[in-house]
């Protein structure tokens, strides 16, 4: 490994030495024609296909960890605030009146969300980096029980059933919510929710629990009567995607109804509130199949309030301004009388308070066409919106003390867990728990990440499309993009060290063009980003790992035997009847290890009917699993449907001698990248 190290260096060192004129030239240029397969290619640099060892990107490098405060939970007697540090792994209490510290236990994996039991004896904490429900005696404030889960739980709420007691877990990974016992914990049932299943909320009776998913996706089922009269195979793609409240029976995890969220995503919480008969869930109301130029007229993002009821009737209400918007609402709070809400804005570090028998006046007084319509008439949220507290930056999780009077905020990007006095409205305590991370290049790039002040109006962050780093799944109408007159689905950013060039045409060479001058002008209509921040914010993004593949338990365990099949289909180079593959067409190839790009644009028989090309970027493949839909428009909603319903006739993979069983095998592997 290492001569053959030195060899590559020396060789690359014989290039640059020689200038691009000499032998190296051509040497290098006939070496990536051969390897790639591609006669027209002229040089490109060795790096793209070596030297990617994945412990070299910034991703799998130590990075400055912070106690940035996630879950929040108050004693029932309002005494003690619970407090979860899932980047620092640690769950905090302290004083709710005086905000001091008391005590601090260590819970490994991430704890994320938080419940507490009727009594306030236990506390069960969702550890997001480790799959699992622990529970902590809170008299000795230790660690008493565990159970694996889902892929990345991050919300679970605590309810008494006719059948004993219950904790319904969000598994934000793998899209289906946990309902477990206790005592010990154990899975009773695990039905599947919306895609990205972020909040948990339960009626007090036991009878109801609802779980709200992040994520939109396309509403088949409702979508054929306003389906663009678009090309066959194309037509889902122009549909509005919908998020799902799932509304379940705690006691054996049966789905009693799924509700869709029209054109709403990046819902993360969610509350019921007993004395209406209604769910609440912050939202943003997304326009995805708009042209993104119509950001000026603020037609692409806003932010909203879901209101349903028991039967599953949904209004949408605004709870932006007409001119100003508060972008990415994350937590949400509701008081035990049912008269205020209260929704943290992440993007505009603003809490807004809801007058709930304002809104319920309204909704009384509003006929059908009325409601409908609600969601786009932002000057109608003078009519329930009573205030605007100002926080630090990225409120994110809240909670109320019993009596209401108290609201926490996670403050999450300043280190700081505030309190309001909810008569007041006025900020009262603050628990500082770190310093805020100045000092961090990646820190400060994840507040230029989640901050709506670098777009017009404020109407949205970088992490409206891509939560968490991730994709959002779906695809975006960017103008002058270069690809054609279509939509452009999301793209992952995490993983992304090191695969340059940027976007689906390939077309920019770093992170700092792609989120530079152009990308304001196009996208966020307000002056770019200034440099220094530019920067920090690339920092930030090169510093996001690949969506964790597996589960934890799966983590570091050999391949499975259909996964392992998978691999050798992947890496094959000839067919099982001795026909080679062209080099060209070996996923291999293109998909090169360890990285799983050649970083270099392709023709693969993807060009859709609205394609000004055939060439796309390579995307890596690390995480792939989790990044539907595919190919650069989306139209592809599941691995499979890359081989089945759009296969290119060997154009991209040979796979035309696979059985059903072996393309299963392959999409075992491709999820384990
Ligand atoms: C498009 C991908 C690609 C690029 C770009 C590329 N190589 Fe390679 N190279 C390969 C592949 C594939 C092999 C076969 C062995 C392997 O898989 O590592 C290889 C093998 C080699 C070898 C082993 C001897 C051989 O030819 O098989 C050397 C030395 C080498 N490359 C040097 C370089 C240098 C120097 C550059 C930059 C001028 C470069 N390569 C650019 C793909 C590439
Ligand atoms: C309106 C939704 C939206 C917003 C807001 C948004 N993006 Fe994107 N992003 C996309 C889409 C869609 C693509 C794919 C576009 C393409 O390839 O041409 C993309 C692509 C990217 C890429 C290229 C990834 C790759 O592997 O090629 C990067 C980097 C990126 N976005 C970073 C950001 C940053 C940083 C911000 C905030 C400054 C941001 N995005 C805001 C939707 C969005
Ligand atoms: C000639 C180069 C090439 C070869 C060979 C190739 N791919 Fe691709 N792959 C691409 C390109 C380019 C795209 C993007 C195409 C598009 O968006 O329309 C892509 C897209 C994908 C995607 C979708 C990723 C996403 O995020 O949307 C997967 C998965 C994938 N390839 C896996 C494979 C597998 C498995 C094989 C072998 C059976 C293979 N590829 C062979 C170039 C290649």
């Amino acid at each position: 490994m290492k001569t053959r190290g030195f060899v590559l260096i020396s060789l690359a060192g014989l290039v640059a030495a020689g200038g691009l004129s000499s032998g190296g030239y051509f040497w290098s240029v006939g070496h990536v024609r051969r390897w790639t397969g591609n006669p027209t290619l002229g040089f490109v640099s060795c790096t793209h296909c070596h030297g990617n060892d994945l412990s070299k990107t910034a991703w799998a490098r130590p990075r400055p960890h912070h106690p940035a405060p996630a879950g929040l939970a108050v004693s029932p007697d309002g005494r003690r605030l619970y407090v979860a540090l899932d980047d620092v792994d640690e769950v905090v209490e302290a004083d709710a009146e005086s905000l001091a510290i008391l005590r601090r236990t260590a819970v490994a994996g991430g704890p994320f969300g938080l419940a507490l039991d009727r009594s306030g004896r236990r506390l069960f904490v969702a550890c997001r980096h480790q799959d699992r429900v622990a529970q902590l005696d809170l008299e000795t404030f230790r660690e008493v029980d565990s159970l694996f889960v889902g892929v990345e739980p991050v919300a679970l709420a605590f309810t008494e059933t006719p059948e004993g007691e219950r904790l319904i877990v969000a598994n934000s990974g793998s899209g289906d919510a946990a309902v477990l016992s206790l005592s010990p914990l154990k899975e009773v049932a695990r039905p599947g929710t919306g895609r990205e299943p972020f909040g948990v909320a339960v009626s007090p009776d036991g009878r109801h629990a609802w779980v709200m998913s992040r994520l939109a996706e396309p509403d088949l089922a409702r979508g054929g009567a306003s389906a663009h009269p678009a090309e066959a195979g194309f037509a889902h793609l122009f549909l509005p995607a919908a998020a799902e409240l799932t509304h379940l029976s705690p006691a054996g995890g049966r789905v009693l109804r799924r509700v869709p969220l029209e054109s709403a995503h990046l819902s993360e919480d969610l509350a019921f509130v007993p004395a209406r008969g209604w769910v609440l869930a912050p939202l943003v109301k997304v326009r995805n199949l708009v042209p993104i130029t119509q950001v000026a007229n603020g037609w692409v993002m806003s932010s909203g309030l879901a209101v349903a009821d028991l039967q599953g009737h949904v209004t949408q209400v605004p709870l932006d301004e007409a001119n100003d918007y508060f972008a990415d609402p994350a937590g949400l709070a509701v008081d035990a009388a049912g008269r205020r809400a209260y929704v943290a804005s992440g993007g505009s570090d603003v809490i807004t308070v809801v007058d709930l028998d304002r809104l319920a006046a309204w909704l009384e007084q509003a006929d059908d066409a009325t409601r409908r319509e609600a969601i786009r008439d932002l000057s109608l949220s003078t009519e329930y919106v009573v205030a605007r507290i100002p926080t630090g930056r990225n409120p994110r999780h809240l909670a109320l003390s019993p009596d209401g009077r108290r609201l926490y905020v996670s403050v999450r990007l300043e280190d700081q867990v505030w309190a309001v006095d909810t008569e007041r409205l006025t900020v009262v305590g603050k628990l500082v728990l770190g310093d805020g991370g100045d000092s961090d290049p990646i820190r400060r790039g994840e507040r230029v990440f989640t901050k709506a002040a670098h777009t017009f109006q404020r109407q949205f962050s970088c992490r409206s499309c891509h939560p968490d780093g991730h994709v959002d799944g779906l695809a975006y109408d960017f103008d002058g993009d270069g690809i054609g007159d279509n939509l452009l689905d999301n793209r992952t950013l995490r993983g992304i060290d090191r695969t340059p060039p940027f976007k689906w045409n390939g077309k920019n060479p770093s992170l700092q063009v792609q989120c530079g001058p152009r990308f304001a002008r196009v996208l966020m209509r307000t002056d770019p980003i200034p440099p220094a921040e530019l920067e920090d914010l690339v920092r930030f993004l090169n510093s996001l790992p690949p969506a964790r593949p597996r589960h934890f338990t799966e983590l570091n365990k050999p391949l499975s035997p259909a996964a392992e099949r998978g691999r050798q289909l992947f890496f094959a180079t000839h067919r099982p009847d001795g026909t080679p593959i062209p080099i060209e067409r070996q996923c291999q190839t293109c998909h090169r290890p360890p990285l799983f790009t050649n970083r270099l644009k392709t023709a693969v028989g993807t060009r859709g009917p609205r394609d000004l090309t055939d060439e796309f970027d390579t995307p890596h493949l690390l995480g792939v699993a989790a990044s539907a839909p595919y190919l650069h428009d989306g139209r592809a909603r599941t691995l499979e449907e890359l081989w089945t319903t759009y296969q290119t006739n060997d154009l991209h993979g040979v796979s035309s001698y696979w059985s059903k069983h072996q393309l299963n095998d392959l999409i075992e592997y491709l999820k384990t990248l």
